[in-house]
């Protein structure tokens, strides 16, 4: 199964528009390159054209038909030095700090997902993970009806039950130690996601040590608080839980363990409730069933930021738009 080819397949029709802010990486020019020779998407490039086409004439790489814009002689500059100043002055930020910070690349393209110049960004090949957040954070914000941006993990297991299956696991990557309310968030940013790129219904398991009340614990009581909490928001996908890992992905345990859940046996998102079990979960199933981990996508935004790792490759920089481009729908 090549998820990724699915994803850039699907991507390609949206005809959308990315920006990359990290233009004095070489990988992120070569992949610029790519992304435009593919038709898989405009790109806007963060910085003074002349210097960034000099950088990239070194390795023989092509832009031409890339956006340029340098946030200094940007015509909308003001509007987005007033926007972000309202947005962060409750934080003591004077004007002239806000017009210093927007100029920042990571900023600055967060601004233009902003202002609805770019379907979404891409960054992270040189920034942490953590500055991406900060960036998607006080600029973008999180998407109406929730508190918490999150991120998910695509797993592709190959032979499942006879068959390669995808999974996305949640939260393995940001919120350290959800709150019930926090956790409820995921769940529907989860399954958001799985629509988004998937493209098929999601069946919402919250992961526990106990299943349906097998087990008294704090602990359990947060997951069962969450399932509470999302029943009562009206979610408009199958959930259930709190369940165990094998009563959510094994038929015959589901229908033992938890007889009539429409998701027991059946869950294709698995919503973990903490980041140390979902950390743990997922780097585990990789490692040990050879799944593909695709990831992790950030999620909960009110608009699309996906993250590099700073050990990315330039096919990395390229699939992750892919992501964003199916994230913006
Ligand atoms: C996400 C992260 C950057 C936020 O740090 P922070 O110091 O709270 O960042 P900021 O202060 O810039 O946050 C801006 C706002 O977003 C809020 N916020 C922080 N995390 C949030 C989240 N997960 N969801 C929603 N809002 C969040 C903050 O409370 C803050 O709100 P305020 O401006 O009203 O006070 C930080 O928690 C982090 O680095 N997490 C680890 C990510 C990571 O490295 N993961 C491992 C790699 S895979």
């Amino acid at each position: 199964m090549n998820v990724i080819n699915e994803f850039k397949a699907k991507a390609k029709l949206l005809k959308g528009k990315v920006v990359l802010p990290e233009t004095h990486d070489i990988r992120v020019l070569e992949a610029a390159q790519i992304i435009l020779k593919q038709s898989l998407a405009n790109v806007v490039l963060v910085g003074i054209e002349k210097e960034i086409k000099a950088k990239a004439d070194e390795k023989n790489i092509c832009l031409d038909d890339a956006e340029f814009i340098d946030p200094n002689n940007y015509n909308e500059i003001s509007e987005m030095e007033d926007f972000f100043y309202e947005k962060r002055k409750k934080k003591g930020i004077t004007h002239e700090e806000a017009a210093k910070i927007i100029r920042q690349p990571l900023f600055f393209g967060a601004l233009l997902v902003k202002f609805k110049k770019v379907n979404g960004m891409v960054a992270g090949a040189a920034n942490t993970t953590g500055d991406v957040l900060k960036a998607a954070l006080q600029v973008i914000g999180v998407r109406a009806g929730l508190k918490t941006v999150s991120s998910s993990f695509i797993m592709v297991v190959p032979d499942f039950l006879g068959e390669d299956k995808i999974f996305l696991f949640s939260d393995c990557a940001v919120v350290p130690n959800p709150t019930a309310l926090q956790l409820a968030d995921i769940a529907i940013s989860t399954a958001k996601t799985r629509r988004s790129l998937i493209g098929d219904e999601p069946k919402v398991a919250l992961l526990s040590f106990s299943t349906k009340g097998s087990a008294k614990h704090e602990l359990v009581d947060k997951v069962v608080e969450a399932r509470k909490i999302l029943e009562s928001r009206g979610i408009d996908f199958e959930l259930d839980g709190e369940m165990q890992a094998d009563a959510a992905i094994i038929p015959a345990i589901g229908a033992s363990k938890a007889p009539g859940s429409k998701v027991a046996g059946r869950a294709n998102v698995l919503i973990f409730p903490d980041l140390q079990a979902g950390n743990i979960g997922y780097k585990l199933v990789e490692r040990m069933a050879k799944a593909e981990a695709i990831g992790p996508v950030i999620q909960g935004l009110s608009a699309p930021v996906c993250d590099l790792s700073r050990g990315c490759s330039v096919d990395d920089i390229v699939n992750t738009t892919a992501l964003v481009l199916l994230l913006s729908q």
